[in-house]
C-alpha cells in the first residue's frame, strides 16, 4: 500500500521546475505538490505566478504537507528548512550535498528521533543511484573502493578543453547556461561540490562519518594548455576524480584532478556526465555512469526518493553502526606539478623525484609525496601551480604514518 504523500517544494530552479514537470508526467499515484515557496519574487517562471509562495512557514506550518522536497541551493536556509521540517514530523528529501555533507550526524540523530525518511539521492551524482545501492546492495559485501567522477560541471570544462581549447572561462559560462553548474562557481571549480559529494559517498560505503574539512580537494581552476597537451601527448586524461579507498584499518579520500589511462572507467566519461566505480570483495569492481547533473537528471533521483517513501523506506545506516574504520588523512601518493614558474615546483617537497621537465615558460615534475605536503591553499594561493594525482594503477596509496595526523588534518583545512 502506498502512503499519499502531500508535498512541499522549496525551490524553482533547475531542479525544482524539472521535479515539477517529471512528477506531473510520471503518473506516480498519491504523491502531489501542494505548495511550492520561491526565495525571488520577480523571477520570471514557466508556470503562472499564483503556484508560488514566499514565505516558508506556508509549508513549514502546514500539517497536510507530510513530505518537504527541498531543492534551494543555499545551504544554511536549506538546513533550517530540513530540520525544521523533520521536527515537525514531515519526511525530507533534499539534493543539497554541502547542508549534508556538514551536518550528516546531527540529521541521522534527528530523522531518527522523529521517525520520518530523509533521502538524498539527487544530492550524489544526479541520476546515477550510487546511495541506495551502497547502503542496500553493498551491506553485506565488502568494499575496498569508491572512485568517481562527480562533478559534471567540471567534466564538461575538461572534456571541452580537451577536444575544442575553448577559453576556461566561456566553457564555464556554457555550464552555467545550462543549469550544471553551482551559483558559487567555486564549488565546481575548486572541487567543493566533489568533495561534498565523496563524504556522503563514505558515509554509506563505510559507514564513517567524517567533515568535510578533512578531506583534501584540488580544483581544475589552475590547469593550463600544456597540462592538457602533455597528457595527450602520454595518450592519457585530465579528470577530476573523487576517491576513497580502505587501507587496514583507515579509511582515505580526496578530490583532485588526474591523469587517467585509456583502461580507466573514467577515460570515456565525457561532458555532463557523472560515473562511479565500485570495488568490493566478493562483487568485484562495477561502474556506474549517467548524467550527473541538469534538471530532468537530477529530478529523476527526487522522484525516485518520494516514490521510495511512498513505501516506507529510510536510510539506515547499518555500516554505521558496525564500523571498525576510521577516516586517515595520511598516506602517500605519486602526483604531477606544473608551473609557468618553475621555482614554483620547489614549494612542494618530494619524497621522491622521477622525472623533471623544465623550459623558458613551462616546467613539471612527477614524483612521490607525503599527502600532508598537500593543501588546499597551496593550491588556490599559487595560481600558475597545477597539482594532479598521476597513480600508476588506481590503487596507488601507501598508508603513512597516522601518527600527529590531527596536525595534518588542520594543515589541509589551512
Ligand atoms: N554543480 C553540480 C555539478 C550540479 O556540476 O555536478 C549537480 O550536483
Amino acid at each position: 500500500m502506498r502512503n499519499k504523500l502531500t508535498i512541499g517544494l522549496f525551490g524553482f530552479g533547475c531542479v525544482g521546475s524539472g521535479l515539477y514537470e517529471i512528477l506531473n508526467r510520471s503518473g506516480l499515484f498519491n504523491a502531489s505538490i501542494k505548495t511550492i515557496v520561491v526565495k525571488n519574487k520577480d523571477k520570471k517562471r514557466a508556470i503562472p505566478q499564483e503556484h508560488f509562495h514566499f514565505d516558508k512557514e506556508v509549508i513549514l506550518n502546514d500539517p497536510e504537507i507530510n513530505l518537504v522536497v527541498e531543492l534551494i541551493d543555499d545551504a544554511e536556509a536549506a538546513y533550517e528548512i530540513v530540520t525544521r521540517a523533520i521536527r515537525s514530523g514531515k519526511h525530507v528529501v533534499s539534493a543539497n550535498k554541502k547542508m549534508i555533507a556538514h551536518h550528516l550526524t546531527e540529521l541521522i540523530d534527528l530523522k531518527n528521533q522523529y521517525k520520518v525518511s530523509f533521502l538524498y539521492e539527487a544530492s550524489v551524482c544526479g541520476s546515477i543511484p550510487v546511495i541506495r545501492n551502497l547502503e542496500e546492495y553493498y551491506n553485506n559485501d565488502t568494499l575496498s573502493s569508491v572512485h568517481g567522477i562527480c562533478n559534471g560541471t567540471t567534466n564538461y570544462i575538461l572534456t571541452r578543453l580537451d577536444k575544442e581549447g575553448k577559453s576556461f572561462n566561456e566553457i564555464l559560462e556554457d555550464a552555467q547556461r545550462l543549469g550544471f553548474a553551482e551559483t558559487e562557481p567555486t564549488l565546481d571549480i575548486d572541487g567543493f561540490d566533489a568533495k561534498y559529494k565523496l563524504q556522503i559517498l563514505i558515509a554509506h560505503a563505510f559507514g564513517v562519518i567524517t567533515l568535510p574539512e578533512n578531506i583534501l580537494n584540488i580544483g581544475i581552476r589552475n590547469i593550463k594548455l600544456q597540462d592538457i597537451q602533455y597528457a595527450r601527448e602520454k595518450g592519457l586524461k585530465i579528470k577530476l576524480i573523487a576517491a576513497s579507498e580502505k587501507l587496514d584499518q583507515n579509511v582515505i579520500g580526496y578530490v583532485a584532478p588526474e591523469f587517467v589511462k585509456e583502461d580507466s572507467f573514467a577515460y570515456d566519461v565525457n561532458y555532463e556526465f557523472n560515473a562511479v566505480t565500485i570495488e568490493a570483495a566478493f562483487s568485484d569492481r562495477q561502474v556506474f555512469k549517467g548524467k550527473g547533473a541538469g534538471s530532468f537528471p537530477t529530478a529523476s533521483a527526487v522522484l525516485s526518493d518520494i516514490s521510495a517513501i511512498q513505501y516506507d523506506y529510510g536510510y539506515e545506516y547499518r555500516k554505521k553502526e558496525t564500523t571498525q574504520l576510521s577516516y586517515a588523512p595520511n598516506f602517500s601518493t605519486r602526483i604531477f606539478i606544473s608551473s609557468t614558474d618553475p621555482a614554483k615546483l620547489d614549494l612542494i617537497e618530494f619524497s621522491e623525484v622521477e622525472e623533471t621537465f623544465s623550459s623558458k615558460d613551462y616546467a613539471y615534475k612527477i614524483g612521490t609525496v607525503d599527502f600532508g605536503k598537500l593543501s588546499h591553499a597551496l593550491y588556490r594561493e599559487n595560481p600558475e601551480l597545477f597539482i594532479a594525482f598521476f597513480p600508476e594503477s588506481e590503487h596507488q596509496f601507501k598508508l603513512a604514518n597516522t601518527v600527529g595526523s590531527e596536525k595534518l588534518m588542520a594543515k589541509l583545512v589551512g
